[in-house]
């Protein structure tokens, strides 16, 4: 899988859709959880930094976990002096990090991880307590969205009510949907969840 993501690293930024998906979850956080300059956020499956280095700014350090060397570097080639975001080669289910995290992020990333409930486990275990996560996907969809193929795809999408339950089964509470973003297709629409929620 994350061969995909390699190869696809050098265009991914290129092109509206995921400029506009990653805006949209900024703005949906934002307006739901306070970002602070004394927080540490993960961003999971970060990718080329799309969200990542709109949350920079508002805190005070953000880590981006992922899987694809490639897309690791391109996030890297984004860092300046005045904006940073840690690139991290990491697989937090095998591995737990030792760090703990007052939030965790995630866009488009968590319908490539196969065992939904053993990832919502391990958010929990790397945040701190007071800590939240938000974590934006895609809802349950009819398996078009990825049009060049469903390699590495291990969910179509997410039934709210299913992923609520599997989240509250990880300790989490105050689970909340909001709607985030549609993908508009000429023959279809995708709409998209951030869906947030605290570890007391
Ligand atoms: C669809 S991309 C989204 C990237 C970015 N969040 C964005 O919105 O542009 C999914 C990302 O999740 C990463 N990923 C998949 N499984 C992962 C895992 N188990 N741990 C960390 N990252 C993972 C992939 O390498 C890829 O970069």
């Amino acid at each position: 899988m994350s061969e995909r993501f390699n190869q696809a690293a050098q265009e991914w930024d290129k092109g509206d859709m995921r400029q506009n998906i990653a805006h949209a979850v900024f703005q949906t956080i934002s307006s739901r959880i306070a970002l602070l300059n004394t927080m540490s956020v993960m961003d999971f499956g970060a990718g080329t930094g799309l969200l990542s280095f709109k949350i920079a700014p508002m805190v005070k350090r953000v880590v981006g976990v992922d899987l694809s060397e490639k897309m690791l570097e391109q996030l890297a080639s984004k860092n300046t002096p005045q904006v940073q975001v840690k690139p991290l080669y990491h697989d937090i289910l095998s591995e737990p990090l030792e760090e703990q995290f007052h939030g965790i992020v995630s866009s488009m990333a968590i319908h490539h991880v196969p065992d939904t409930a053993e990832l919502f486990k391990a958010f929990y275990a790397h945040l701190k307590r007071d800590g939240f996560i938000a974590i934006a996907d895609l809802e349950a969809e009819d398996g078009t969205f990825h049009s060049h193929g469903n390699e590495g795809v291990y969910h179509f999408g997410f039934e709210r009510d299913a992923l609520r339950e599997t989240i509250e089964k990880a300790g989490f509470a105050n689970v909340r949907f909001h709607h985030a973003y549609t993908v508009d297709r000429e023959d279809q629409n995708y709409p998209i969840f951030l869906v947030t929620a605290h570890k007391y």
